[in-house]
């Protein structure tokens, strides 16, 4: 039987946290999907084609990953696929709240089980919302995000 899970996010942009969990989901799954949420209502820095690009340029090495977006509910796009697990990361008993909000409607309304991986401790203070702040006034991202993602978040805030 093959195994497959999602890893769903934002993504905007991949840091090495992110990085992390999708590289060990890759070990413990046949298959793994990293599906970036389209929010028609709210932009973000990067276009969801530009995160999907700095995704697959720092994943070409995992054979059994595939890059790709979804808008609306995420069981949707479980089902549609033939994915029947989400696999996230928690950095923090913060985040476990509201993870387990999600994963108990998840498995409510589309069945689908939720896999929790423990963020890696050198990881656990990061959010693409911090990095973020730290690329706009120039701060230092060594750490945080892969080389090439702190060259694109240069780029994009100068
Ligand atoms: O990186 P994020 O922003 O924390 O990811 C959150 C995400 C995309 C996993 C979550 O918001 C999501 O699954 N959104 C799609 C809509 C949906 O299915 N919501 C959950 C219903 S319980």
């Amino acid at each position: 039987m093959t195994v497959a899970a999602v890893v769903p996010g934002s993504f905007d942009p991949i840091t090495l946290g992110h990085l992390d969990i999708v590289r060990r989901a890759c070990e413990r799954f046949d298959r793994v999907v990293v599906a970036v949420l389209e929010n028609p209502r709210k932009q973000g820095l990067f276009p969801v084609d530009e995160r999907m690009a700095l995704i697959r340029a720092v994943t070409d090495d995992l054979a059994n990953l595939e890059v790709d977006r979804f808008e609306g509910l995420l069981v949707d796009f479980c089902n549609a696929r033939g994915i029947g697990i989400v696999c996230k990361g928690l950095r923090a008993v913060s985040d476990f709240e509201y993870e387990l909000q999600m994963a108990q409607m998840n498995h409510r309304i589309g069945g689908i089980e939720t896999v929790f991986m423990s963020t890696s401790p050198e990881h656990s203070y990061l959010s693409s919302s911090l990095v973020k702040e730290v690329a706009r006034f120039g701060g230092p991202l060594g750490g945080t995000v892969p080389d090439v993602v702190a060259d694109a978040l240069r780029d994009k805030l100068g």
